[in-house]
Parts: C-alpha cells; structure tokens; sequence
C-alpha cells in the first residue's frame, strides 16, 4: 500500500549552521501508529515542523496522503492535525470559539456535533464557554487536541502529549489515540516515556543527533534487539555456575545464592524456557525463579547510548 506520508532526503539546516536533519527518509503507512523516538534535540519536532508546514525544509521532498507539502501546501495541510510539543492557543477566547475557529481555517463547513463530540470525548464539554487563560495546564492541552481535530485529518501529529500531564488525561489520550487509529487515522507521535510507545505503537523509529537510526516493526525490534534475562534464586549457595545448562555461560552472585544468564538474538525467549526446563530437570534447589524481557526503553537508551560511543561522543 501507497505510504500516507513520504519523506527523502529531507535536510534541515537551521539559520546559524545548526544542521538538525540529516537526509531523512521516511515512510509512515496508512492507519498505523508510529512511535518517533530520540533524546532531546534529536529533530523529531523539526522533523514534524516540515511535514506540517512549520518550518521550511532546506532540501528533500515531504509528501502528504498525496500532496507535495510545499507545492499543494493547502491541500496538504488540510489532511494534517498537529498537537505541538509547546503549549500555544489563543488565550482570550473560549474553548468552544478556538475550536470552531480552527475547523474554520480549513474552509469546512460547520459541523458542530462533530466538534461536540470532540469536546465530550475530551471531557472539554463543561468547559466549552470558558476562556482558554483561564484552564489549567493539562485542559490547555486537552484544547490543543480538540483544535488538532477540528478539520478531521486523516494523520495526526502528536509532539510530546503527555509530557507533564496527569494519569488521568494520559488514559483518556490514548484511548483517544486508539478510537481514532479503529476509524482510520493515522498518527505519529513522539514521546519520552517509552512505556506509552511500547504500548501504542505498530512501528518504532529512532532519531538521534538528526539521523533515523533504526525504523522497525515494534515486535520484531524488540525480539530482534531485546534480551531475556532468567534469574534463579538459590536455597543453598553454589561455588560455581552449573555446567550444561545454557550455551550462555550463566553468572554468580558473590555470595552463591542467584544464578543469572542473559539470552540475546532473536530465539532468546525460547531459550529461557530451554533453560528454565533444564534447571528444573537438574535437581538444582531453587526458592525462586524470574524469566524477564528487555523494555523497549532498555533497548532504546542501548541503541542511543551506542550510536554516542559510535560517534566518539
Ligand atoms: N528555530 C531554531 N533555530 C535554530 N536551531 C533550532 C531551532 N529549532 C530547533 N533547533 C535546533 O535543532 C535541533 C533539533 O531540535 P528539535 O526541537 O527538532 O529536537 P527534538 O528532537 O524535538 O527535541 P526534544 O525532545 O527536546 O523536543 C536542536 O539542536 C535545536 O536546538
Ligand atoms: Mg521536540
């Protein structure tokens, strides 16, 4: 299938030399969720800047279910929600205004069930005649994502949503993110609680120092470059590893009494439980024993973390 959004050789050059991408390609497939990840001034919002006509591309070409994002810029930018990364909304009008006020922009006709609907899915109902000033930090945001909706895109840009927000509107958000991904929508997001990526996302990719290290299929990433590391707690300490029980040679405490190994590639579940059978097998007199996988966050700070030492940095 034709991917919603192209990106090649896009390069990003910021006024003073700043070069914060590094020709990106990427293509984001209809009605997935993609999760973009990288530390802090990686380019993810430079990235989706340019997509959303934010920011000026200084070569490559961007293209927009369809349209070249600079040439047919209205018409691309008609498709496209952004929840930016900063709060930003006009503060002196209602919540209700803003809205409508957003929708209006992209020459829609009225719809005001549809942007009730946003409102009440949002929890903004009851807030809809009050002033944007007057909301507190996380109904700002939950504004921004009504505003994002309001022209009904069919990609949906979400920078950093859930930084500093509480649980609370978190869960409504992905659930939001999940109702609009079943009617078709697709979305991108950037987030640095990996957790909420690892949950969400069908895709993973990785940007660091303005360059995609890595894009991958989320489950393949983490069998491909997750361990699995089995844990065994000992009734009676042991002077030394047993023998024969894993191609992985296994490490001692110091004082005998836990038993590790760490599995790598991409059967290394399947040699947990390999292992885990063997042990049981061998009589070894165990109190307890743990079989666990590498987070995606484990296998995140590892890529960015080896990129660094790959640069010498
Ligand atoms: N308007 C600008 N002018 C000059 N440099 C900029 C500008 N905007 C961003 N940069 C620089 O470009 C780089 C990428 O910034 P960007 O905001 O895209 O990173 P990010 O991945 O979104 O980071 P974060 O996780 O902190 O949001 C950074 O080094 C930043 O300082
Ligand atoms: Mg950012």
């Amino acid at each position: 299938m034709a991917s919603i959004i192209s990106v090649k050789g896009l390069e990003k050059t910021y006024k003073g030399g700043h070069r914060a991408l590094k020709s990106v390609d990427l293509e984001i497939e209809r009605g997935e969720i993609f999760a973009l990840l990288g530390p802090n001034g990686a380019g993810k919002t430079t990235l989706i800047g340019i997509i959303c006509g934010l920011v000026r591309k200084t070569a490559g070409t961007v293209m927009a279910d369809g349209y070249d994002i600079e040439k047919d810029f209205r018409k691309a930018r008609a498709r496209i929600g952004l929840v930016p990364q900063e709060l930003s909304a006009d503060m002196f009008i209602t919540v209700w205004h803003s809205v409508k006020f957003s929708r209006g922009l992209f020459g829609l006709s009225d719809n005001d069930a549809y942007l009730e609907k946003i409102l009440r899915d949002l929890s903004l109902w009851d807030k809809k005649d009050a002033k944007i000033a007057s909301l507190s930090g996380g109904m700002k945001r939950r504004v921004l994502i009504a505003k994002a909706l309001s022209h009904e895109p069919s990609i949906l840009f979400l920078d950093e949503p859930t930084a500093g927000v509480d649980v609370e509107l978190r869960r409504d958000m992905w659930q939001m993110v999940r109702r609009l991904r079943e009617q078709g929508v697709t979305i991108i997001l950037t987030t640095h609680y990996i957790e909420e990526a690892e949950d969400m996302a069908d895709r993973i990719g990785v940007i660091n120092k303005g360059e995609i290290i890595l894009i991958e299929d989320k489950h393949t990433l983490m069998r491909k470059l997750g361990q699995t590391e089995v844990t065994v707690g000992l009734k009676e300490p042991l002077s030394s590893v047993p023998a024969d029980l894993s191609a992985q040679t296994g490490t001692l405490s110091t004082d005998g009494l836990t038993l590790t190994y760490v599995l790598e590639g991409e059967n290394a579940e399947d040699q947990g439980t390999d292992l885990i059978k063997r042990l049981s097998a061998s009589g070894l007199d165990f109190r307890t024993l743990n079989m666990s996988r590498s987070s995606l966050e484990d296998i995140f700070v590892n890529l960015v973390h080896t990129e660094h030492a790959g640069t010498g940095i």
